[in-house]
């Protein structure tokens, strides 16, 4: 066996299996993402020479496997070859960082009580943070940006059945698979009360709540990022934000807005954050992107609001400045989000080609 796929080397990493996963693109591809705990070197160009010495002096931590990784794995299975011509054991990981895309860990939020349980799944190879709330027989999904199967498994696993599913607004930056799993699993699919997407849902509108025995979850519109930007409230203590508050950041207003369009919604999410912030300040913020890799360590992506009333400056300053500090530090879009956002008005996903379309680092926030 020369390669391996996506999904072995992520269990392979979630469960610890020794591995040396080694990156050979070049810098700015490197920059953009990566393979978390993954060691670098830039044979790119050495390798696309034939030059058989590319790795020839490169010294590997013990008699572990090596898989080495390109951004679509082709130039990995030269690298690949020229290791085991070195007698070490490598395999070219299939499809490169475009099929890494789509792989995925798992931390547990902590939760008191022991009876309700909170898995963040973290598609580490875009940053898209969902969201598996399970208790007695029961689970709530909230931004399903990874294929059915993850959610249903996972909750299989836990011996729930998946009755509700929720997205915090329309993506620009993944497509949503809520629309999809909701019909897999017969769950009721329930996204922000607007007139953007031409599938049926029903509309969850500011202080709506949808209740079970042991999960109340209340939505808090919070325009800005979108219009229809909805956060999530469950028990009155976490508060999933999707694209509107990160640990470190703040939701950009800009997508699909023009100039003026952005000035409206970047002083609507002025008002939406001071809503938030107004919330205990123990609230356990739980984000739905994160703009770097997410590592294999179990550990959840989290802030409370207190934390983050300290590490985000930009929240305390007037609704003027807010609205100036946003205009000049927009990132760059994010590529393809028009055709994303169509897609997920739509409700549908194309028949191929996912991975490119969703190519690139997540783009939702300014910090
Ligand atoms: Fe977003």
């Amino acid at each position: 066996m020369k390669t391996i796929d996506v999904e072995t080397l992520r269990t392979w990493l979630e469960e610890g299996v020794p591995v040396t996963v080694l990156d050979i693109r070049p810098m700015h591809e490197r920059v953009e993402w990566s393979i978390p705990g993954s060691m670098h070197i830039d044979a790119y160009d050495a390798l696309k020479a034939n030059d058989l010495k590319a790795l020839a002096n490169v010294e590997f931590p013990g008699e572990i496997p090596v898989v080495t990784v390109c951004a679509a794995g082709k130039t990995s299975l030269i690298a690949a070859e020229l290791l085991q011509a070195q007698g070490i054991q490598a395999l070219s990981l299939d499809g490169g960082m475009k099929a890494w895309s789509l792989a995925w860990n798992i931390a547990e939020v902590p939760v008191p009580g022991g009876t309700l349980h909170i898995l963040q799944v973290r598609r580490t190879g875009k940053g898209c943070l969902s969201y598996l709330l399970g208790a007695g027989e029961e689970a709530i999904v909230i931004d399903a940006s990874l294929d059915s199967q993850v959610y249903l498994d996972l909750a299989k696993r836990h011996g729930w059945q998946i009755t509700s599913v929720f997205d915090t607004h329309i993506h620009a930056d993944h497509l949503s698979r809520s629309r999809q799993l909701a019909e897999r699993s017969g769950a009721m699919l329930f996204l922000p009360d607007q007139q953007r997407v031409s599938f049926p849902f029903t509309a969850m509108r500011d202080g709506d709540t949808l209740e079970t025995p042991t999960m109340l979850l209340t939505a808090l519109h919070t325009p800005g990022h979108t219009m229809e930007s909805t956060c999530y409230l469950l028990n009155n203590h976490l508060l999933f934000t999707g694209d509107t508050l990160f640990p470190r950041g703040i939701g950009r207003p800009d997508l699909e807005a023009d100039e003026q369009q952005t000035h409206v919604r970047a002083s609507a999410l002025y008002h939406s954050l001071h809503k938030i912030l107004a919330l205990p300040s123990d609230t356990l913020v739980l984000p739905g992107h994160t703009s770097t890799p997410v590592p294999f360590d179990g550990i959840p992506i989290a802030a409370t609001l207190a934390q983050i009333d300290e590490e985000v400056a930009m929240i305390h300053a007037t609704r003027e400045v807010f609205i100036e500090q946003i205009m000049m530090r927009l990132p760059p879009t994010p590529p393809n989000y028009r055709q994303v956002v169509t897609f997920n008005e739509m409700g549908l996903l194309p028949e191929s080609g996912v991975t490119d379309l969703e190519a690139g680092a997540n783009r939702c926030a300014i910090s």
